[in-house]
């Protein structure tokens, strides 16, 4: 077994012990682009949320109830599902799905590149995890690399639609109907995200998502499972809730993963405008397309084709060999200058401790993964991005790539 400590070291990016002085930047002491840092996010409840909430607190009824329900009834459409299910939160999404559709000791394909929770919960069901590099341009898990890793005990793929894009959809399912394997998607920062013209909700056994308070639809905790078999739907919600099919009767053991109608009150009103919150991120997303393309050395993200991405996030790349710095050096020097940015991720899950027992090569199978984590960087994203903003971010990811150019 592969531990923390044999694998190799985090290489420094090449030329990042030459940085140059440049004086001009506002990290070294010039004048910042502009010295009101951009929102990186907009997460503050509008009122009508806040009146919504107040309406059931004064109804007495916070337990998961009508507005779960309204929630649910909403959503399943939208997504392009026959069924949705609320839940807790997204991490329970992942194991209320995972536990039917796979069995202990069975073997998962999974991504080392995206967020803890959707390989966690695999674990956590006891399958093993089967990482699976992913593509340099979508940054999405790779499906030809999954096709190398399919073993004799094989049973599912769960797969996230990481940043808000969809993945290669017809390429997993392929794969999965050529093995006999299970899908689940994990679509927690991938609300109305659409693939060839149908909600994600459309396709796969299950689709899961979070309502974490910075999501695109934000509730503070909460998540959603969507899934289009009844059978599967009906096993989800007694997971869900104990096994219970009627008062104190328990046809089997399961949770209390249930959503609260304080949330689902929330989970409404926010719903009420994210479709056009989201064409806004999609209009901020073509912006940066735009300027990050035109920046020499900066890369802009690619979307699988047939994939509208929900832009959860919007994630650009340093190409390293043309800076003399690292990521992080030009992601402080931005801040300086007026813009936040956040890494999503600074490393593979292939290198988290928490996974050294099922990784064996270190993360050496997973390449791409590995540089990603040097290059990855998040610009401010979210509905409230104006003219002034886009000019900020343009003009500090402009004269720090100048000042940094190799
Ligand atoms: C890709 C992904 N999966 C799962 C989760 C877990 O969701 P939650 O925080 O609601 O448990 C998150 C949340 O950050 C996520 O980004």
């Amino acid at each position: 077994m592969a531990t923390a400590a044999a694998r190799p070291p985090v290489a420094p990016a090449a030329g990042s012990e030459s940085l140059p002085a440049a004086p001009g930047l506002a990290i070294n002491g010039g004048t910042p682009v502009s010295r009101t840092p951009v929102p990186f996010m907009q997460t503050a409840l509008a009122q009508a949320d806040i009146d919504a909430a107040v309406a059931v607190l004064k109804s007495g009824m916070l337990r998961a109830w009508k507005k779960c329900e309204e929630l649910e009834a909403r959503m399943a459409p939208l997504s392009g599902a026959r069924h949705a299910m609320t839940c807790a939160n997204g991490t329970c999404a992942l194991q209320l799905a995972y536990e039917p559709l796979f069995e202990r000791g069975d073997d998962v394909l999974v991504p080392a590149w995206t967020y803890i929770a959707t390989v966690s919960m695999v674990v956590a069901r006891g399958g093993n995890p089967v990482f699976v590099d992913a593509l340099p341009d979508t940054m999405q898990i790779d499906m030809a690399d999954a096709a190398r890793k399919i073993t004799a005990r094989t049973r599912a793929i769960a797969a996230t639609h990481l940043y808000g894009c969809p993945v290669d959809i017809d390429a997993v399912q392929a794969l999965a109907a050529r093995h006999g394997l299970r899908v689940i998607y994990d679509a927690a920062q991938a609300h109305l995200a659409t693939y060839r013209g149908k909600g994600i909700g459309a396709f796969g056994d299950a689709v899961t998502y979070s309502f974490y308070a910075t999501k695109n639809l934000a509730t503070g905790e909460g998540g959603m499972i969507t899934c289009n078999d009844d059978a599967l739907a009906r096993q989800i919600k007694l997971l869900r809730s104990h096994g219970e099919t009627d008062k104190y009767l328990h046809e089997q053991v399961g949770y209390n993963y249930r959503m609260n109608d304080i949330t689902g009150a929330i989970g409404c009103s926010r719903l009420d405008r994210l479709e056009a919150e989201t064409k806004k991120r999609r209009d901020a997303a073509a912006r940066y397309d735009a300027i990050v393309s035109a920046i020499p050395g900066l890369i802009a993200p690619k979307t699988t084709p047939g994939a509208v991405s929900a832009y959860h996030l919007y994630i650009a790349r340093i190409d390293p060999s043309r800076f003399l710095c690292t990521r992080d050096q030009f992601c402080d020097a931005l801040r300086a200058e007026g813009v936040p940015t956040a890494v999503h991720y600074p490393r593979p899950l292939t290198r988290q401790p928490a996974f050294s027992a099922f990784v064996k090569d270190g993360g050496a199978s997973c390449p791409v993964s590995e540089k990603l984590c040097h290059q990855v960087f998040a610009l401010p994203m979210h509905h409230g991005l104006t003219d002034e903003h886009f000019a900020t971010v343009e003009a500090a990811l402009r004269k720090v790539a100048d000042a940094y150019r190799a």
